[in-house]
Formats: C-alpha cells, structure tokens, sequence
C-alpha cells in the first residue's frame, strides 16, 4: 500500500499519480487534502510520514508546491527519510543509497510526464544495502541523540 498525501499545491499532481499507479495495480491510501482549497501542508506530510513510520502503508508519496515543506515536515518523524526529487536519477539513488521511504515531489517544479517517471524510477528501485545500510544507521544515530522516546 502506497500512502499518498499532498496540499493544494500539490493537489493536481497527486490526482494524476493516483490514477497513475491506480492503472498500475497499486494499492494507494489517499491522506488528503481531497479538494484544491488551501490548507497547510505539514498536516498531510505528517498523516503520510506517520502510516510509513507505523508500517500502515509501506511507503508515501507528497507533493506541495515545492515539495519543500512535506519534505522538511515528513523528515521530522523518526525513521523517515523522505527525498525530495525533480529527476529520476536523484529518484533511483535515493532508493539505491538512502532507502527513501518516501518521495516529496514539487507540483510546481515538475511537469506530469517528468513526475511519473520519477515516481515510477523510484518505486521499483530497491535499496542496495552494504555501507549504505552502516550510513543510513548514522542516520538513526542522529535521531537518537536529538529525538526522546526513539526507539530502535
Ligand atoms: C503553498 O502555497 C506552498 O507554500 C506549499 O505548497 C509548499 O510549496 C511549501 O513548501
């Protein structure tokens, strides 16, 4: 199950990509926002960052304007690592290196064809582990130092 999520500058994108991996065969829980008002992104980015972090939802996908804000949010909540992305190279190394659990992309950065390239880059790329899993523990080591209550 994909958790997808957005703001109003978001919205059309994710409308797009939810049908996307619809036609695919994906199974996508939609967080909202479900309409193009505007609302404040950190309530989506937090609702997806916390259904991957509570293994409801195996991985997320946001999308804001920028992609910025649902990123910086989502990155706040331990044991995510959200990547924010405008080309399927980052897309592929984020899964490669950083084993990215979640994809931030800007609805007002990157055109649709280029958007569903990248997530499609991004979903089937599997994290290579070796060092990259000894850097992404350092990672959790920040997390632990800076965060109560983390657990492992
Ligand atoms: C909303 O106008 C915009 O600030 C938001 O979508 C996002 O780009 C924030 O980082």
């Amino acid at each position: 199950m994909i958790a997808i999520g957005s703001d109003h500058g978001g919205f059309d994108l994710k409308v797009e990509i939810i049908k996307h991996l619809e036609e695919k065969g994906y199974e996508v829980k939609d967080f909202g926002t479900y309409d193009p008002k505007d609302v404040d992104y950190p309530e989506f980015g937090l609702a997806v960052a916390e259904a991957v972090k509570d293994g409801i939802c195996e991985k997320g996908i946001l999308i804001c304007g920028t992609g910025l804000g649902v990123s910086i949010t989502a990155n706040k909540v331990p044991g995510i690592r959200a990547a924010l992305c405008s080309d399927c190279y980052t897309a592929r190394m984020s899964r490669e290196h950083n084993d990215a659990n979640i994809l931030a992309l800007g609805g007002r950065v990157v055109g649709k064809g280029l958007a569903l390239a990248i997530v499609d880059t991004w979903l089937e790329t599997e994290f290579i582990g070796g060092k990259h899993k000894r850097r992404i523990d350092k990672i959790r080591d920040v997390e632990k130092k800076y965060a109560r209550g983390v657990e492992d």
